[in-house]
């Protein structure tokens, strides 16, 4: 099976991507919510993180595994792909591409947690596609904790929102990187006060494509995984209320979180 972690429930939205995308390949999720935010910790405390959940989903039998999390990727995906012999897709290439292509002016913004931000990896990657390219970058460490909490539509999201998105909009940038999986949630948003020109890239769409083609190119894999009557399972390290309300919110169904000890 595919096995996808994150830090929280952000990472669902690639999951339910993945789901609509491949619907024959189940899933195994785990979400670390007893340890989210990852963003605002330091990379060496989001590298032991992203091993224990590799290692987890490898227990539980995957077989390709995706790093639904910027924050953990951009930190330790060079660690894992060391570590682990199964092949690792991450979010972060695919925006990169898809960004990439899509801009016609060469100003992209990209929002992404602090550790996301800080590791650079975004301007790295677009600069090696087209280095004529600027990109104009914002950390917003609040807005993990906002969509956690469940605040999506709430009047103090949007106005932390607004201030976050402010130095953008005077860069003039036609494409926005949703540069963390919890951002999805909070594309309503984001779309009129950014700017509706502006196109948004959903690394869950994106990283959903990476993995179709990845099937297809890998058709022993493919094989191995295809499963269409197998029930995906979400793992998570603590059970909250309101993560069950975000899962149901995501999927368009209610979603059994079963909580284990990482
Ligand atoms: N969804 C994670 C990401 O894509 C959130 C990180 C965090 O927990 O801060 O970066």
């Amino acid at each position: 099976m595919i096995g996808i972690f994150d830090s929280g429930v952000g990472g669902m939205t690639v999951a339910r991507a993945i789901e609509q995308l491949c619907p024959e390949y189940p899933l195994t999720y785990f979400g670390d919510i007893a340890r989210t935010p990852y963003g605002s910790k330091s990379p060496g405390t989001i590298k032991k993180y992203a091993i224990n959940n590799t290692r987890f989903l490898l227990e539980q039998g995957a077989e390709l595994i995706v790093i639904a999390c910027n924050s953990a990727a951009s930190t330790a995906l060079s660690t894992l792909k060391n570590s682990y012999s199964v092949p690792i897709l991450d979010v972060i290439n695919p925006a990169v591409n898809q960004a990439a292509v899509i801009s016609k002016n060469g100003k992209i913004g990209v929002i992404g947690t602090r550790a996301t931000i800080k590791s650079g990896i975004y301007e790295q990657g677009i600069s090696r596609q087209r280095a004529q390219y600027q990109v104009f970058s914002q950390p917003c460490p609040l807005l993990v904790p906002l969509v956690e909490e469940g605040w999506l539509k709430k009047r103090e999201t949007k106005m932390i929102l607004r201030r976050y998105l402010h130095p953008l909009r005077s860069r003039q940038i036609d494409t926005l990187v949703l540069g963390c999986t919890h951002y999805p949630l909070l594309k309503p948003l984001i779309v009129p006060r950014i700017g509706r020109r502006v196109h948004l890239i959903d690394s869950s769409v994106e990283v959903a494509h990476a993995v179709l083609s990845f099937l297809n190119t890998h058709t022993d894999l493919a094989e191995k995984l295809y499963n269409p009557g197998k029930e995906s399972r979400f793992f998570v390290s603590d059970l909250t209320e309101t993560a069950g309300h975000l899962a149901a919110h995501i999927f368009g169904r209610p979603i059994t979180l079963e909580k284990v000890n990482v």
